[in-house]
């Protein structure tokens, strides 16, 4: 399976990983990529990475992303043909990325349709400045609701940096977590850089992606991709990705 140890140091191949299941690929819909040439370009230059299958997670922030499973499922099905016209073989797929607020604590409550992936999975996130009052909430509801919440990036909250037991906490509720890949070569600094590492190894990561956005995400990607370093961190971690 892990054949990579085999290549050299400047192939690049992530393979390994299989799919990833973060980022913000559906054009004009969040912060990500705006316009339908973009989406096609990257989804080409994941595939040449070695990706094998994308699940891509638009924002869902009212007033800001008001997004919603109709603003988005037209749009994946705007790429997916134009993939199919270009005759790209890439298997996509949308779920989102939901902030975790008091608006979407009252949607679940609501019973609003939820955007999910593989086995009952959603991705949830947190504001950088502030924890949210309704994470375990939040966390309780979905479970109730039979769906396994995944925190994206938890290693880029800071407010949790000083205490680690939060992270413990969270795991102990039943929130699976996902690393960004990006973290790990220190593009969002050394402090974020330093918790994706420890989380890591403590094995409490069940997914990593690359919550791609914009050129420079890709680019610091792709040139991470080419240091053994990546390769030698994810290796023995138990990541879920190739199970999507
Ligand atoms: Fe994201």
């Amino acid at each position: 399976m892990f054949s990579f140890f085999k290549k050299s140091s400047k192939e690049v191949d992530l393979s390994f990983i299989g799919t990833d299941m973060h980022s913000h690929l559906l054009p004009a819909l969040d912060d990500g990529l705006q316009n339908m040439a973009d989406a096609i370009l990257f989804v080409k230059e994941l595939k040449q990475l070695g990706y094998n299958k994308l699940i891509t997670t638009p924002h869902i922030l009212p007033g800001i992303y008001a997004n919603s499973p109709e603003t988005i499922l037209p749009v994946l099905n705007n790429v997916k043909d134009a993939l199919n016209n270009l005759e790209i073989e890439m298997p996509i797929d949308t779920a989102a990325e939901y902030m975790i607020d008091h608006e979407f604590e009252q949607s679940i409550k609501r019973g609003d349709k939820l955007l999910t992936f593989g086995d009952h999975y959603i991705l949830i996130e947190m504001s950088y400045v502030a924890a949210s009052p309704y994470l375990q909430q939040v966390i309780f509801d979905l479970k109730l609701l039979g769906l396994q919440p995944i925190l994206a990036h938890p290693e880029r909250y800071s407010y949790y940096h000083s205490n680690f037991n939060l992270y413990t906490e969270l795991k102990e509720r039943g929130c699976l977590m996902q690393l960004n890949i990006l973290s790990l070569a220190g593009y969002y600094g050394v402090d974020v850089k330093k918790v994706a590492h420890k989380l890591l190894k403590k094995e409490m990561i069940e997914f990593v992606g690359t919550d791609m956005h914009h050129q420079h995400h890709l680019h610091t990607l792709q040139l991470f991709a080419k240091k053994n370093d990546l390769y030698k961190l994810l290796k023995d971690a138990p990541l879920l990705n190739s199970t999507l």
